[in-house]
């Protein structure tokens, strides 16, 4: 059941001709050659994209792409429109078709021509910014059921900062906002947090809804033995969280990078792993706490070493407290 502060909570009357900010997480591994080499993201942002249109809002989708410092090709946005392009037009609802009594009239081979023309149009329109008066034009011009695609939030520096008057500029091209960014959602950023102080309504999409009704109905209640898995590179981003299940789950299992700086706290070797020198205090401090709770602290006992960090590199698995240098 969508709560209401869901996306799904609203209608026609709420959308048609409305232009909507949609911040989705877009941020897909590319290759060297610009190839998207995962689209899970992309698709996953899909749902909330072709409710919008379905309902004849002007979809204004933002997104950051990596970690650019200022503006960075490599980490433009444009390569994913072909993918987005032919993920969102394949069923673009035919009660869009205005002029159905015309093609009426045609031959069937003519009739696809126009059906392709129009699905063109509804295809994704790129914009070379994400801010400033080219967006503004191409946001006025979007047809109901349309989608402009903004460059990279990440290419202005005010996005991380969550500055105010960027926020307000990204608000500015909209009437209402969705954030279905769930990959995003830990960060206060312009995009995902300081918009929502000028658009209202202000909602989830059915992505982030998913995840939110998922996490508090599997905390609130969960079936015990209640087990939760929490990874990631730092411990550091992690302590609210950890923190906070120590005192609900009965096991807690840590993965990713952050494990390194917890062998490292217990005095094994860790290699050119990734630590935390400073957080090695906090995760003792953490597997203390879990001790104290009856909670077992569980981390991996083997790990993949390898020379390179690369697919073709010589690899071998060893226990945990046996990693070798380097
Ligand atoms: C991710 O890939 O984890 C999200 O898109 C967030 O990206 P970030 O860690 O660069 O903020």
């Amino acid at each position: 059941m969508p709560t209401k502060r869901s996306v799904g909570t609203l209608g026609d009357k709420d959308l048609s001709g409305k232009k909507v900010l949609l911040r989705a997480d877009l941020n897909v591994p590319l290759d060297d050659g610009q190839r998207i080499a995962d689209d899970n993201r992309i698709r996953a942002s899909v749902p909330t994209i072709k409710f919008l249109m379905g309902k004849g809002a002007r979809v204004v989708l933002a997104s950051h792409l990596g970690r650019p410092k200022g503006v960075t090709p490599k980490y433009s946005l444009k390569p994913l429109v072909p993918r987005l392009s032919e993920l969102l037009v394949v069923d673009v609802p035919y009660r869009n078709v205005t002029h159905g009594y015309f093609l009426l009239n045609l031959k069937p081979w003519l009739i696809l021509c126009f059906l392709d023309l129009f699905m063109c149009f509804k295809k994704v329109v790129m914009a070379n910014d994400c801010i400033g008066e080219e967006v503004e034009k191409l946001a006025t011009a979007l047809p109901d059921g349309g989608v402009l695609l903004l460059e990279n939030v990440r290419f202005y520096k005010e996005e991380e900062k969550n500055d105010p008057e960027f926020a307000k500029k990204l608000a500015s091209v909209a009437d209402l906002y969705v954030n279905d960014a769930f990959g995003t959602a830990h960060r206060a950023h312009a995009s995902t947090e300081g918009v929502t102080k000028y658009l209202r309504p202000a909602v989830a999409g059915f992505l982030m809804q998913k995840e939110l009704d998922y996490l508090v109905g599997a905390v609130a209640n969960p079936k015990t033995p209640f087990a939760a898995i929490v990874g990631g590179s730092k411990v550091s981003t992690k302590i609210g969280v950890i923190e906070s299940l120590l005192s609900k789950v009965d096991i807690l299992i840590l993965g990713g990078g952050m494990i390194y700086t917890f062998y490292k706290a217990q005095g094994h070797a860790v290699g050119k792993s990734l630590v935390e020198e400073d957080k090695l205090e906090l995760a003792n401090s953490l597997i203390e706490k879990a001790k104290s709770k009856g909670v077992s602290l569980l981390l991996p006992t083997d790990i993949v070493v390898a020379d390179n960090f690369a697919a073709d590199a010589e690899n071998k698995i060893v226990p945990a407290s046996a990693i070798p240098d380097g």
